[in-house]
C-alpha cells in the first residue's frame, strides 16, 4: 500500500506551511481585486496570451510548489484578465465581485458541501432554503413559495420553463417527464417581447417545442413589452388555435434594461390559464430598494421568477436562483433515484436534487448570505440606486452632447446610444480599438436594426466624473 501521509498537504493546510500557502493565494485572489495600473484589460494580443499559457506545463510529472504555480497563473491569467473593477469595464452585466463573496468562495471550495442531498449537505441545504424564502418573502410571495440556486440566469430561465411545460401536460392529464411531448404540444407557444434575453427561445429548444414555438411580442419606446400587442398577439393566437402556456416577462432586458409592465401581463396571463415567468435577471436586485421596488410592481403575481445574484448582487459567478409561487411545483420535474433522492428519508431532510435540473452542485447560496449580512440593506440599497442614479446621469450628458444620441430612456443601469453622422462600422471600429488597446470594455448591440454603443454600470465606485470622461474617450475615438 503507499504512504499516504504524503498526500495529506494537499488537503489539509493548518500547519504553518499550509498556512503560509493560503495566506499567499489569499494575497494573489485579493490583488486581483483592484489593479489600478492594469486597466479594464491589458492590452495583449489573442496570440500573446495564448502562448502565455501555453508555456504553462499543466501536470508535470512532479508537483511545482503552489506559491509558484500561483505566482505563475497570477503573471499568465490574472494580470491579463478584464478587471470589473475598472470604471472603463462597462460592456455587460458583469459585476466586480463583493470581498466577503470572494473569501466565502474559499469555505465553499474547502468544505465542499454537495447540494443535490441532505445527506451531502445538512446545514447548507437549510441555508439555500433560508435564501430561498428570503427572496420569497422580498418578491412577495406567499409562504408557500420556495426555490433553487442554477448555475446562472439561462439556467434559471431554462427550470421556471420546464416547469410552465410541465404543468401545462398536467393540466391535459400528460407526464412529460415518463411519456413525452403529447401531440397538443405542437400548439403550445411562449411569448416574450422582442428583447427578451436568448436563453428563452433557447429553452424552448431544448424543450423540444422548438424555437419558432417562442412568439415574440413587440415593445414600446423604452423596450418594454407593449401590453396592447400583447393583446393583440394572444387573439392572433385564439385565432390559429394555438396555445400559450408560458408568457415570459422580463424585468430589466439584456442591452436596454427595460422592465415590462408584471402586473398587467399577470392579468392576461390568468385570463388564458399561461404561466407567468418573470426573468428578473436584471432588475431582480430592485427587491432589495425601497426606491427602486415599485418597478417591479406584478412581480408578486409570477409563478415563477429568475434572480441573478452574479449581475448586481456582486456575486462571483455562478449564483442564480428560481424563485416558484408553490413549491409543489418542482414535483413536477422531480425523479426519484435509488440511491440520492428516494424519498423514504426522515422527516424534515430535503434533498434539493429534486428542484434542480444538476445534480451536484455548489453551496453558493453561502457567499450570497455572507456578502448581504455583510453588506446590510441599506447599503447595498444605495450602490444599487448609486447605478441607476449613473446610468441617468449618462443619458443627461449623452442628450446635452452634439457626438451621441440615445437610442432609448434609461430604465435601469446601462445606456445605449449611438452617434449622429456614424455608421454600424464607425461604431464597431471604435469599440474594437478601444477593446485591444485596453483601454476600455465598452458595449456594442444592435437596438431595432440601428447599430449601438452601451454603457452597463455594474460598478458602484463609478462616479459621474468617470462617466464624463468615458464619453470623452469615445467622441475622440469617434473623431478619430
Ligand atoms: C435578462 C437576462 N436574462 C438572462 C440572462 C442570462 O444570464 P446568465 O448569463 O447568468 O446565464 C441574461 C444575461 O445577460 C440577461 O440579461
Amino acid at each position: 500500500m503507499s504512504d499516504v501521509s504524503a498526500w495529506r498537504e494537499l488537503f489539509v493546510a493548518t500547519d504553518a506551511r499550509g498556512l503560509a500557502h493560503l495566506a499567499h493565494a489569499a494575497g494573489v485572489a485579493v490583488g486581483s481585486l483592484d489593479q489600478p495600473s492594469h486597466g479594464p484589460r491589458s492590452s495583449l494580443t489573442p496570440a500573446q496570451l495564448r502562448a502565455g499559457v501555453r508555456a504553462l506545463d499543466i501536470c508535470p510529472p512532479d508537483g511545482v510548489d503552489l506559491n509558484t504555480v500561483l505566482d505563475e497563473l497570477g503573471a499568465a491569467v490574472w494580470a491579463h484578465g478584464v478587471h470589473p473593477l475598472d470604471v472603463a469595464c462597462v460592456a455587460h452585466l458583469h459585476p466586480p465581485s463583493v470581498v466577503p463573496a470572494v473569501v466565502s468562495e474559499l469555505t465553499i471550495a474547502s468544505s465542499n458541501q454537495s447540494m443535490d442531498s441532505w445527506d451531502q449537505s445538512p446545514a447548507a441545504t437549510e441555508v439555500e432554503l433560508h435564501l430561498m424564502d428570503f427572496l420569497g418573502t422580498r418578491i412577495g410571495f406567499p409562504a408557500s413559495a420556495s426555490g433553487v440556486m442554477t448555475s446562472g440566469g439561462t439556467a434559471s430561465n431554462l427550470l421556471g420553463l420546464t416547469l410552465a411545460r410541465s404543468w401545462a401536460a398536467s393540466k391535459i392529464g400528460v407526464d412529460v417527464l415518463t411519456s413525452g411531448l403529447p401531440e397538443h404540444a405542437r400548439t403550445w407557444r411562449f411569448l416574450a417581447s422582442n428583447q427578451a434575453h436568448f436563453s428563452v427561445q433557447r429553452a424552448a429548444a431544448q424543450l423540444g417545442l422548438g424555437r419558432d414555438a417562442v412568439v415574440s411580442v413587440p415593445t414600446d419606446d423604452t423596450g418594454a413589452m407593449d401590453i396592447v400587442a400583447l393583446d393583440a398577439t394572444l387573439e392572433l393566437l385564439n385565432g390559429q388555435g394555438l396555445v400559450p402556456v408560458a408568457i415570459v416577462a422580463t424585468a430589466g432586458t439584456t442591452d436596454l434594461g427595460a422592465i415590462d409592465p408584471a402586473s398587467l401581463i399577470a392579468q392576461r396571463a390568468r385570463d388564458v390559464g399561461a404561466w407567468l415567468h418573470v426573468d428578473a435577471a436584471v432588475a431582480g436586485a430592485f427587491i432589495m430598494s425601497e426606491r427602486l421596488r415599485e418597478r417591479l410592481v406584478g412581480l408578486e403575481l409570477a409563478d415563477s421568477v429568475t434572480i441573478d445574484f452574479h449581475k448586481l448582487w456582486w456575486q462571483p459567478f455562478n449564483a442564480s436562483a428560481l424563485v416558484v409561487r408553490d413549491v409543489e411545483r418542482f414535483d413536477l420535474l422531480r425523479v426519484r433515484s435509488h440511491y440520492l433522492d428516494r424519498g423514504d428519508e426522515l422527516e424534515g431532510m430535503v434533498n434539493l436534487v429534486g428542484r434542480s435540473l444538476d445534480t451536484s452542485r455548489r453551496f453558493d447560496a453561502a457567499k450570497v448570505v455572507a456578502s448581504l449580512r455583510t453588506m446590510g440593506q441599506r447599503t447595498f440599497a444605495a450602490m444599487l440606486e448609486h447605478l441607476v442614479d449613473l446610468a441617468v446621469y449618462a443619458a443627461s450628458a449623452i442628450d446635452a452632447s452634439d457626438d451621441f444620441e440615445l437610442v432609448a430612456p434609461v430604465s435601469t443601469v446601462s445606456c445605449v446610444f449611438d452617434a449622429p453622422g456614424r455608421d454600424a462600422d464607425d461604431l464597431r471600429r471604435v469599440q474594437q480599438e478601444l477593446l485591444a488597446d485596453g483601454v476600455m470594455v465598452l458595449g456594442r448591440t444592435t437596438i431595432n436594426k440601428r447599430a449601438a454603443l452601451k454603457f452597463t454600470f455594474m460598478n458602484p465606485l463609478a462616479t459621474s466624473d468617470d462617466v464624463d470622461e468615458l464619453l470623452s474617450v469615445v467622441a475622440g475615438r469617434l473623431r478619430g
